[in-house]
């Protein structure tokens, strides 16, 4: 059942994060169809741009707030005045718009806009003051705060909230994490920080160590109601969390994770293509979810076993990521119940010597070819009946 207290945004960052990645940039016009997408589908959050960033982003943000049926529309501004304003001239137009301001505020980051604690704390304060003034619905990350001094991170989100942060977002921005760090992280937050109930709090997680998924699913545990991520995870480096893990693993393992969203999953594939080509990014073989072999089984025993029962070998229906069903790719490791199988799917009935007499053919070419497509089946069958 979704409650208030197991609803999970989802706050897609493709756009703006995912199109830092180097070599990512998308045109005006793609990410116009990248958003529609992300809106269709369900997102809660669409970051679509960092406004002051460049015109060409400014008119991507705008153009996109103006077009979002659903989605609550953000852009990213630094802290300072001139981004926070030219971030709201780009959001306004939405029918549910957010600022999301940020500061690093780890010893790391600290050291860059050379300002002392106290002062840092004051821009805090003024910067999202500010951003709460021209809109009611104000998003404050204190980057890098997986790495900032408790004490300190405990006192620029209180001030964040008493100046008007709806959001709290606690960004892992280098993928330093681990899971039980995360979920403490924001469970302390929570207990802790006066007015932490007033507000959401959000986990960003990047994915240098490999845990971004389960870093932010962690972070859910311990009381994170919106996860920021991107499409095949794509993002700064090694990436950010990918959506359709971390929505696919809470609907496939509800009973350890009992959150919902809002994604109509079934439309994640069309959308991991479309990003995946948009960007030039490609997505691994292996990628969980979306990878060309995510539902896909060559060897004999796995073959063997689909063709009896889908659950074998998979926890989730393919249709339910918008596939039309698993695939049996004939290789040197593929059976003959998979031969048979895609003899019948072409329109060949075989009897058993006919098919053993196939088998062999089809090993001996499985063992010069990768993979062996329908044509190859096709060309055997044609071959063993020239010779036969
Ligand atoms: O990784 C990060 O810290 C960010 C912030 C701008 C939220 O992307
Ligand atoms: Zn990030």
């Amino acid at each position: 059942m979704t409650t208030e207290k197991n609803r999970v945004l989802i706050f897609d960052t493709t756009l703006r994060d995912g199109e830092q990645s180097p070599g990512a940039t998308m045109s005006h016009e793609e990410k116009l169809e990248i958003a529609a997408l992300l809106d269709d589908m369900g997102v809660d959050i669409i970051e679509a741009g960092f406004p002051i960033a460049s015109e060409g982003d400014f008119a991507a943000v705008s153009e996109i707030a103006k077009l979002a049926k659903r989605a609550t529309i953000c852009g990213l501004a630094r802290a300072n005045l001139k981004d926070i304003d030219r971030c709201w001239e780009a959001v306004r137009h939405a029918k549910s718009p957010r600022i999301h301001t940020f500061i690093g505020t780890s010893p790391q980051h600290r050291a860059i806009p050379n300002l002392t604690m106290d002062q840092m704390a004051e821009r805090i304060h003024e910067t999202v003051t500010h951003a709460r003034n021209l809109c009611d619905n104000v998003q404050w990350s204190p980057m890098d705060a997986t790495r900032t001094e408790w004490d300190y991170l405990r006192r620029v989100v209180e001030i964040a909230i008493k100046a008007g942060a709806t959001t709290i977002n606690v960004p892992d921005t280098v993928g330093y994490t681990a899971p039980v760090e995360s979920a403490d992280l924001i469970r302390r937050l929570i207990a802790d920080v006066p007015g932490a109930e007033d507000v959401i709090f959000a986990t960003h997680c990047h994915n240098d160590l490999g845990m971004a998924t389960a870093n932010a699913l962690a972070a859910v545990a311990g009381g994170a109601r919106q996860i920021e991520c991107t499409i095949n995870g794509l993002g700064e480096r090694a990436g950010n969390t990918a959506l359709e893990e971390v929505v696919m693993a809470m609907k496939v393992r509800h009973d350890i994770m009992p959150y919902t969203t809002g994604i109509d999953t079934t439309k994640i594939m069309h959308i991991s293509r479309r990003v995946s080509t948009v960007s030039g990014f490609a997505v691994q073989p292996n990628k969980a979810i979306v990878g060309k072999n995510a539902f896909a089984h060559e060897s004999g025993i796995h073959q063997d076993g689909m063709l009896k029962s889908a659950d074998t070998f998979e926890i989730m229906r393919p249709e339910d990521v918008g596939l039309s069903g698993t695939s049996l790719p004939l290789g040197k490791h593929s059976g003959r119940a998979a031969l048979r199988a895609k003899l019948r799917e072409l329109g060949f009935d075989m009897v058993d010597n006919q098919l053993n007499d196939l088998f062999v053919r089809f090993k001996a070419l499985a063992d010069r070819k990768k993979e062996v497509f329908d044509d190859d089946v096709i060309a055997l069958v044609t071959d063993a009946a020239a010779a036969g």
